[in-house]
């Protein structure tokens, strides 16, 4: 695709990311007899990558402003653009050796994302988005599924690990949602989740008690595809709020109406 200027700053900068972060991924598995050192060099692998998108997004647009996960927010001195960031979505994925994880991109300008990149650089699949231009893989156009009933689709969530307080919902959610579709995959980074349902491998997503960096990208790169995202609850903020739920359109309503327990 023909790609806007910033863009194309955004791939070059994912790539670039992407190939430090494959090195660190292969040193990972060398590392796997000590989890504390495996854990450290991780966290390292994952700061050096949010320097290198920040020296190449903030070098090339200074005035915009900066939302990341290792930095959190930056303000600009454009306070219309932001750069929303996650160097490394999947991060448990690449401390325990497995090939699935990504860098995720976005630009948000007047509180809207108008540019997208979800990088995949163990399988070298670049997803792009940009506002009213669609949504690409490498060089192919991305359309959502066409499943039309749950009981043939598939999708995926996060099951939330560690403290995190919203396991009882999504237990619930699993209960009334497993019995009635294909099936659930929890892949464990968001930012693929979401190009996944753009791409047709998943038929739609959700989760609750996600990050900005973590949905921003793949939110556009979905609706360019032809899908939808939403936020779970009415009134409430995918971004802000941290929870989405995204599918095929035809797919949609019947999914939402299971995670929205309506
Ligand atoms: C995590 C992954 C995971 C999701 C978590 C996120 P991180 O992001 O996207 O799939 O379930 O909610 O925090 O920490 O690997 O960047």
């Amino acid at each position: 695709m023909q790609g806007s200027a910033n863009l194309n700053i955004m791939i070059k900068a994912a790539r670039k990311a992407g190939r430090g972060l494959v090195k660190d991924f292969r040193e990972v598995e060398n590392l796997q007899v000590s989890s504390k050192g495996a854990g450290d060099f991780v966290s390292r692998a994952d700061i050096a990558a949010e320097k290198t998108l920040k020296d190449e997004l903030l070098g090339a647009r200074p005035n915009y402003g900066w939302l990341a996960e290792e930095e959190g927010e930056i303000p600009g001195t454009d306070p219309t653009r932001r750069w929303i960031v996650d160097p490394l979505d999947g991060t448990t994925n690449f401390l325990h050796g497995l090939p699935h994880w990504g860098v995720s991109i976005a630009l948000e300008h007047k509180g809207e994302i108008v540019s997208a990149v979800v990088f995949d650089p163990a399988k070298d699949e670049m997803f792009v988005a940009e506002k009213g231009a669609g949504a690409w893989l490498n060089e192919s156009r991305l359309r959502v599924s066409d499943r039309r009933h749950l009981i043939e689709s598939i999708f995926a969530t996060g099951l939330p690990f560690g403290g995190r307080t919203d396991l009882p919902a999504t237990l619930q959610d699993l209960a009334r949602l497993l019995p009635a579709t294909a099936g659930v995959r929890r892949w464990g980074a968001a930012a693929l989740d979401l190009a996944y349902v753009a791409a047709g491998r998943l038929d739609g997503y959700w989760e609750r008690g996600v990050h900005a960096w973590d949905l921003a990208a793949g939110l556009l790169i979905v609706r360019e595809a032809g899908g939808l995202a939403e936020p779970i609850r009415a009134g409430a903020s995918m971004l802000g709020d941290g929870e989405i739920v995204a599918a095929n359109a035809q797919v949609f309503d019947a999914f939402a109406k299971v995670i929205r327990n309506a």
